[in-house]
């Protein structure tokens, strides 16, 4: 027994992640690891902003309704009232940290509005957003002598142990990617802010990193996981025929675009009164509807009306990304198609972010606290991971003591250089392929019952045919990506068949053409059986 280097060790470098880290310093030693670079997180690729109730007419009421609608009846309320109420003090938390928010000509904090709100709240900068927070949290996190970084250093399992009183986790074994090295690192508090998982579908808003990890090693672990059948799906994407997925953010929706249909008219109305700013299910489901009815790859968002200059200077992100492609918005319509965006379900957790694992946490997309029921309202993800990371450091600071079990000892990973490596990771990557267009068209927008058991037994095989690889190359990343992947896609897939009605982000059609749900049928790659 020996105690451990580090009090809480932090599996994430995204909003959740550093600003638990922040907080949880002042009652430990913290140390962060991450599996890419520090600034390779969901975060990061945030445009729209942050919910809060910050305008004297608006409420924390309205913020709270506008919540349990998105979230279908499905949400806890209890955990939404604590997010909305704590979400003007964490924006002076992150202004306190250097986030410059955009103001207006008074000086108040300006306030864009979204899909779902009936309030203007949004607190942003510019369309970067979250990379602006991202930048602010890792300057802070890298200049505090209490708080180790790590990166590049790939969570693998998580040590847990059982005593009388239940499950707990006192540590997690860790990939060294540049060494290909295990080590187990203990510690009092194990906290996941893995993010995401959009990486199981084809098309997706999220970076590669958003591979369900901290979720799958949470499941394996035998945490409680709830809510994996509600999957979000951004309506606009911006749609390139390379297959490649930019978001294109609701607040230009907000500022005055309108989705319109390939012969530029305008349809959102006759799906719900808010029109293009309806809640974002139904907005996904009318777009992927039209594009089927008019035989389209895409639709259309308008810009054209807008004031000159607006997007330019409003949005110098999406503009100049449309530029790029040669889209004039001021004169052109912009393509757009729905992606995969945001996992509303995860591990389970309390207001204190425990998990029914003792000693461990989850914060951040990985979690399911409850505030996002059946569907999340736009720019409550950001607020929810900064809201509750601030509230687990509080409780983990009781943590700080004791000795834990002895770790066990760690092997090396296999090499991974040689030319029969390169064979498996096409083969790895392959069945990832398989695993992602499965998943959009089965488990995707629109489901159905027969989709859904035939993903399921397609998921079984693709599990034993990595297991497969896994007993050839032993653990890589992508093998253990991959892995993951198929816990995800299982996660959801076996939810989605539980949850027979449709309710927010989970659509269940009578039955339904797989290819005919397909907006980028054209250009889907086969992934064929091989030989493993
Ligand atoms: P992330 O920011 O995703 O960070 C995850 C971290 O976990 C990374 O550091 C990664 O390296 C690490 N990690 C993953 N697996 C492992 C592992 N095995 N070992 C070690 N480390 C690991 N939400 C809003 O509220 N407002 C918005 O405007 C908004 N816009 C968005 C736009 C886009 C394009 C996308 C993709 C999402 C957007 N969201 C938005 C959602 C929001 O950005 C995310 O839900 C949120 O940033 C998640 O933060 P996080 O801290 O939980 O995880
Ligand atoms: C967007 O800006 O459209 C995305 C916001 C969000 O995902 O909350």
């Amino acid at each position: 027994m020996k105690a451990p280097d580090f009090d809480f060790v932090v599996l994430g470098s995204g909003i959740a992640g550093l600003t638990f880290a922040l907080q949880a310093a002042a009652h430990g030693r913290v140390l962060v690891l991450c599996k890419g670079s520090l600034s390779e997180t969901n975060t990061a690729y945030a445009q729209g902003g942050i919910a809060a109730v910050l305008d004297p007419t608006d409420s924390f009421e309205k913020h709270v309704q506008d919540t349990l609608e998105a979230g279908a009846g499905l949400c806890d309320e209890t955990a939404v009232r604590f997010m909305v109420q704590n979400a003007p003090a964490s924006i002076q938390w992150l202004q306190g940290i250097a986030v410059g928010f955009d103001e207006n000509e008074s000086g108040n904090l300006a306030l864009g509005l979204e899909g779902g709100h009936s309030h203007h709240r949004i607190v942003h900068v510019k369309d970067h957003t979250g990379c602006s927070i991202q930048q602010a949290l890792e300057s802070a996190v890298r200049r505090h002598p209490n708080i180790s970084v790590q990166e590049h250093q790939m969570g693998i399992e998580l040590l847990t142990d059982t005593s009388k009183s239940g499950t707990f986790c006192y540590g997690v074994q860790v990939l060294d990617l540049h060494t290909q090295e295990f080590r187990s690192i203990p510690a009092h508090a194990v906290v996941l802010a893995t993010g995401g998982s959009g990486q199981v579908y084809q098309y997706t808003t999220n970076p590669g990193i958003a591979t369900g990890d901290g979720l799958a090693m949470a499941a394996r672990a035998g945490a409680e996981i709830r809510n994996m059948e509600f999957f979000q799906f951004h309506p606009t994407a911006l749609y390139q025929p390379n297959g490649e997925v930019f978001l294109i953010r609701e607040a230009l929706r907000g500022a005055g675009a309108e989705l319109v249909l390939p012969d530029g008219s305008r349809f959102m109305y006759r799906y719900h009164p808010l029109g293009s700013l309806a809640p974002r299910d139904i907005v996904a489901r009318a777009v992927l509807t039209e594009m089927q009815n008019h035989n389209s790859p895409c639709l259309y968002l308008d810009v054209r009306h807008l004031p000159a200059g607006h997007v330019r200077s409003n949005f110098p992100f999406i503009y100049h990304k449309c530029a790029t492609i040669g889209i004039e918005v001021e004169k052109q319509l912009i393509p757009v198609v729905p992606a995969a965006h945001y996992q509303c379900g995860g591990v389970k957790t309390n207001l204190h972010s425990q998990t029914s694992i003792d000693r461990l946490y989850a914060i951040g997309e990985v979690a399911c606290t409850g505030v996002h029921g059946a569907n999340r309202l736009a720019s409550n993800s950001l607020l929810e991971g900064v809201v509750f990371a601030q509230l687990t450091a509080a409780h983990v600071a009781s943590l700080v003591s004791g000795q834990l079990p002895t770790i066990p000892e760690c092997s090396s990973g296999k090499d991974s250089t040689g030319a029969w490596w390169l064979g498996m990771e096409a083969e790895v990557a392959l069945s990832r392929a398989a695993l992602q267009k499965l998943l959009w068209e089965q488990a995707g927008i629109v489901r159905s019952t027969v989709g859904l058991q035939h993903c399921q037994s397609q998921i079984e095989r693709l599990q034993r045919k990595a297991q497969g690889i896994a007993e050839l190359t032993g653990i890589q990343q992508k093998v253990q990506e991959l892995h993951n992947l198929l816990t995800v896609a299982e996660l959801i897939t076996r939810a989605a068949l539980a949850r027979r009605e449709s309710v927010g982000g989970h659509y269940v059609a009578a039955a339904t053409p797989a290819e005919s749900q397909d907006p980028y049928k054209t250009l889907t790659v086969d992934a064929p059986e091989t030989g493993i």
